[in-house]
């Protein structure tokens, strides 16, 4: 008794430890979706390629440039050896934040696809693409991906109809944004309780209006598809992206417009840290399940009479899906 009595208390100091320490470094991006171009060939170890690849990875820490999160770049003259490479940051980051993302992307990306000279990869907070051939303006299908929360929303019918109509404004918003930065942010009454939906989507800037409402609209159709129902989800495309969530998970306010001007006031965490980061949830989630049983286990073992099921409790921690989606296709 005595001992399950601890064993519990040592499973919730865990948990609550879990969380301290989860809240402490949001700035850790540790949620990354990648997909390595197998099709366009690879390169060879300490090769031209490979060096140009780097200095496009290092300029992304080193740029004193912030563009509002938009990078075009490129290494290299020969056509053999050039690498492109777009990057967006989310539209509320600043320049610091920014750069950490992008050379933390950058960085795990080429280490997750070793010698494919062309892959993309989306984080939380930014998306990074590089190929052996030109990125900027082209309206692209693939690779796309679909992340959701399994959960469902207490009013579904209403969480939908809400979702669907600001995900129209937002659309739109966003597409008309102009040229150098092309997010938008909003929220809406979900139904009872006080519920809410939060969602952001944003086109790479070198899509023009009608590239940037064409893509929203194909993230719109494919969230039909694989989030309907669902709480949250993410769907990512080469040249936009698109997330809600039932919290608020972006900054509401952005770096303003006209003038770029670098956030005076360090702290950025309290707003990003509320967002459930998929992958550390399923960690945390399985690493509960099993200090759990331990200790139902052991209580078990001390006290004959207990009911079972207690396995089927927190699964719903576990929040990662991935669909090869279908879209309509581009021409
Ligand atoms: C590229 O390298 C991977 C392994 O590193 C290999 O499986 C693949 O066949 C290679 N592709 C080409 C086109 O050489
Ligand atoms: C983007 O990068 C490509 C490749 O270097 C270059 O040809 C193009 O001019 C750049 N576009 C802009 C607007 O900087
Ligand atoms: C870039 O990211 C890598 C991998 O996370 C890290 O090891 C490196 O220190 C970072 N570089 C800078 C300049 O922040
Ligand atoms: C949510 O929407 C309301 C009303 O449109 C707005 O005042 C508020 O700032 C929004 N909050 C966030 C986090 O976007
Ligand atoms: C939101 O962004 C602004 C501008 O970058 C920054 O000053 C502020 O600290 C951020 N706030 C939070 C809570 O992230």
């Amino acid at each position: 008794m005595g001992t399950s009595t601890f064993l519990m208390f040592l499973c919730s100091l865990v948990l609550s430890l879990a969380a301290v320490v989860l809240s402490k470094h949001p700035a850790v991006d540790v949620y990354l979706e990648r997909r390595c171009n197998e099709a366009s060939g690879n390169y060879s170890a300490n090769s031209a390629y490979e060096a140009n690849l780097n200095s496009i990875i290092s300029r992304f820490s080193t740029s004193t440039e912030f563009n509002y999160g938009f990078f075009n770049l490129s290494a290299g003259e020969s056509s053999r050896d050039k690498v492109n490479s777009v990057a967006l940051c989310r539209g509320d980051m600043n320049q610091a934040d920014c750069k950490t993302c992008l050379n933390y992307t950058a960085t795990e990306l080429k280490r997750f696809c070793p010698f494919n000279k062309a892959a993309t990869a989306w984080s939380e907070l930014c998306l990074v693409r590089y190929a052996n051939r030109d990125l900027y303006g082209l309206l692209e299908n693939d690779p796309r991906i679909c992340v959701f929360n399994p959960r469902n929303p207490s009013y579904p019918d209403q969480f939908n109809d809400a979702l669907s109509d600001l995900l129209d404004d937002l659309r739109n918003e966003a597409a008309a944004a102009g040229p150098v930065r092309k997010y938008a942010a909003g929220n809406a009454s979900a139904g009872g309780n006080h519920e809410r939906v939060y969602a952001t989507m944003q086109c790479t800037p070198d899509m023009d209006q009608l590239n940037c409402d064409t893509c929203l609209a194909f993230a719109q159709s494919e969230l039909e598809k694989c989030c309907y129902g669902r709480i949250g989800c993410r769907v990512l495309r080469p040249n936009c992206v698109l997330r809600f969530e039932s919290n608020p998970f972006y900054n509401e306010t952005a770096v303003p417009l006209p003038s770029p001007q670098p956030s005076p006031s360090g702290g950025n965490e309290d707003e990003t840290t509320p967002t459930v980061i998929i992958v550390i949830a399923s960690v945390v989630g399985v690493l509960i399940l099993v200090f759990i049983s331990m200790c139902m286990l052991m209580r078990r073992r001390r006290n004959k009479p207990v009911s079972a099921n207690v396995e089927t409790a927190p699964v719903d921690s576990e929040m990662s899906g991935i669909d090869p989606l279908q879209s309509p296709l581009i021409e």
